[in-house]
């Protein structure tokens, strides 16, 4: 279909399915097992009822926000850090980071990216924020390497180690599919080829995460990198508490998009289990959210709930099949949803966005 005619995230998707090779399709859309997770990731939000306000002057509203006190951006939203976008476009990485300074969107460049981060960030204004997503290499040499390559680029404004992938998911569609391409991953050094066990891509680039990788060694990042650090991947009030103690500057609460560990709680349950059982957590560090979010009421609700930002991962590989034009398209739609859900509700910036103007009654008991 024409991209004027894409009207949200779910006509990207479906649009992805039908045009994309079949084994990127497997990849990219997988989740681990029976996908419970991946399905209730974004279900779990249309529980979540707003206590909209009314007769509040909305003519306009500014949806700005900054991100670890240090990344000015346009909006709440950034692209979650994710392999191999070359599988969908030849300019990969690249072409979401053409995108995203245009639009002034904050992209995390995963460790498993098809370019390696010396070739993406160049591509955005010297001015223009990245994060970088980082996962432990068994061989620490080689990490300890990345880590200060990432370092020594000052438009990467921060690391999220990634936490909740010490082993990779068991993702069927993908094993199932074999791959008929060999690739590469500079940055991590893996390819995707096939194995034995079948072609999971996933798990065959994913072999040289340290799974041996724990809270003490939080330190041994934090001495060769001395910027903002934040863990993606907790899932739980008792480990939000923990990366506080352990001094890093941010979580994400994340699952993985469904892809690690099947009925892991989705992600704006956990969000809201942290808001409930260790409050204190958001006034001494930042949280951020990713999985499922397929809409602006998504994105406010998770807002609401103390999200600093959301991340979206799919939904950006999915628009990436149109090119920079797509994702450029991808963000004005999110762009326009988030402001409408703002005015509807009664808010004229990220500041107003508080937990009482959502309902969570619906889920209380969970
Ligand atoms: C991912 N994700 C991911 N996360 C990470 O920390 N490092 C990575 O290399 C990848 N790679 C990756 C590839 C693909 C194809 C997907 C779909 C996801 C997870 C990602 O950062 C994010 O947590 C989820 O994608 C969020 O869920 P949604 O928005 O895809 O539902």
């Amino acid at each position: 279909p024409a991209l004027t005619s894409i009207l949200n995230t779910h006509d990207f998707a479906h649009a992805a399915q039908h045009s994309i090779p079949a084994k990127t399709w497997a990849f990219y859309s997988s989740a681990a097992t029976d996908s419970h997770t991946h399905a209730a990731n974004t279900a779990m939000y249309a529980r979540i009822w707003f206590r909209p306000r009314v007769l509040r002057d909305v003519s306009s509203v500014s949806i700005k926000a900054r991100f670890l006190g240090c990344a000015a951006v346009d909006m709440p939203i950034y692209v979650a850090p994710a392999a191999m976008a070359r599988m969908v476009h030849v300019e990969g990485e690249r072409a979401i980071a053409r995108a995203c300074a245009r639009k002034g969107v904050l992209q995390c460049i995963s460790t498993s990216a098809s370019f390696p981060a010396s070739q993406i960030v160049p591509v955005a204004p010297p001015a223009h924020p990245f994060f970088f997503q980082l996962y432990i290499n068994s061989n620490r040499a080689k990490c300890a390497a990345l880590i200060r390559e990432i370092a020594a680029m000052p438009q990467i404004r921060g690391i999220m180690i990634t936490v909740d992938a010490p082993v990779v998911g068991k993702r069927e569609a993908d094993e199932r599919i074999r791959a008929d391409e060999t690739l590469h991953a500079p940055m991590s050094g893996q390819q995707a080829k096939n194995d034995a066990k079948g072609g999971g891509m996933g798990r065959v680039m994913g072999r040289y995460i340290d799974p041996s990788f724990h809270w003490e060694e939080i330190a041994w990042v934090r001495g060769l990198y001395s910027g903002p650090l934040m863990l993606k991947g907790v899932q739980t009030a008792a480990d939000a508490r923990m990366a506080v103690e352990y001094g890093v500057q941010g979580i994400v609460v994340s699952n993985h998009g469904g892809r690690c560990l099947d009925t892991s709680p989705p992600s704006i349950l956990a969000l809201l289990d942290i808001q409930r059982n260790a409050p204190e957590v958001f006034d001494k560090m930042e949280v951020y959210v990713d999985g499922g979010i397929r809409r602006g009421t998504d994105i406010v609700k998770a807002l609401c709930l103390g999200a600093t930002g959301v991340g979206l991962g799919r939904p950006f590989l999915y628009s990436l099949a149109y090119g920079t034009e797509g994702v450029e398209h991808l963000i004005d739609i999110l762009r326009d949803e988030i402001e409408t859900t703002m005015r509807l509700l009664g808010a004229n910036s990220l500041s107003d966005l508080h937990p009482g103007m959502v309902n969570t009654a619906d889920v209380d008991h969970l």
